[in-house]
């Protein structure tokens, strides 16, 4: 039984007071459950100050990015090793943000991966197709390419440390979510492509979605079989939608 994570990404959002009262309601307001694990993930800036209000707490802090070095000349970014030092379990990779206004590319993104668990950090490998790729029927494809460019650099046994998100790229922050039945047909096609190279990590491994999830469409999203949570963007950003998010997991 894989147990469900519910992770917050705020992307570029936050300021020092509006993100310690959004802790506290958070930690205010979560209903402990054995059946799901929350994360948050802020902008790098805030990492040191939300890791410390979440100290004490079963919340988990993660980052939004890294850079696949360990160290050197790479003005303004930041090494997974920095990430793990200040306090991250985990950081999401390959997010489409990333992909299409920074031009990142699938092998620049499995590098990523390979370095977030070199320094003990779990990566979230975010995967979705665009708008015009579900029109043209290029989903299966586009999904599958981006999962096993990380597949062929990392190799299969590295998915018993990591999370997969897929967000289909036309329903983040659109206010469109996938059905919950297309996303579980996504969500098996990937868990199918693991258990092509090992049936008990396609079983183990965590598969969440992400694309304008809100309290309203979580629990029947969370229903489906291999759906195993959520990466939410904007309603992780008021304190009451996401707890309901987090909530509806465990009720
Ligand atoms: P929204 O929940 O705002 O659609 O964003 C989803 C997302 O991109 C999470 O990484």
């Amino acid at each position: 039984m894989r147990k469900g994570l519910v992770a917050a990404n705020w992307k570029m959002n936050g300021l020092r007071q509006s993100n310690a009262t959004l802790i506290d309601v958070l930690k205010a307001g979560l209903k402990s459950s054995p059946n799901v694990e929350v994360l948050v993930c802020p902008p790098a800036v805030y990492l040191e100050q939300v890791g410390a209000e979440l100290d004490g707490s079963l919340v988990m802090l993660g980052a939004q990015n890294l850079h696949p070095q360990q160290s050197g000349a790479f003005t303004g970014e930041l090494s997974a090793e920095m990430l793990k030092d200040i306090g991250c379990s985990h950081v999401i990779i390959g997010h489409s943000e990333r992909r299409q206004l920074f031009g990142e590319e699938n092998s620049f993104i499995a590098e990523k991966f390979t370095a977030a668990q070199r320094s003990g950090l779990i990566p979230i490998l975010c995967v979705g197709e665009t708008q015009e790729q579900r029109e043209a029927v290029e989903t299966e494809a586009v999904v599958l390419d981006q999962l096993e460019a990380v597949l062929v650099h990392a190799g299969i046994e590295a998915f018993n440390n990591a999370v997969i998100a897929y967000e289909p790229v036309w329903a983040i922050g659109t206010g469109l979510t996938a059905t919950p039945e297309q996303a579980q047909v996504v969500h098996a096609l990937i868990r199918g492509k693991l258990a092509e190279a090992n049936t008990a990590v396609a079983e183990s491994t965590r598969i969440l979605y992400g694309g304008s999830v809100k309290g309203s469409n979580a629990a029947e999203l969370f229903a489906k079989p291999d759906i195993d949570g959520g990466l939410v963007g904007g309603a992780s950003l008021v304190a009451e939608g996401f707890l309901s998010i987090c909530n509806s997991y465990s009720e």
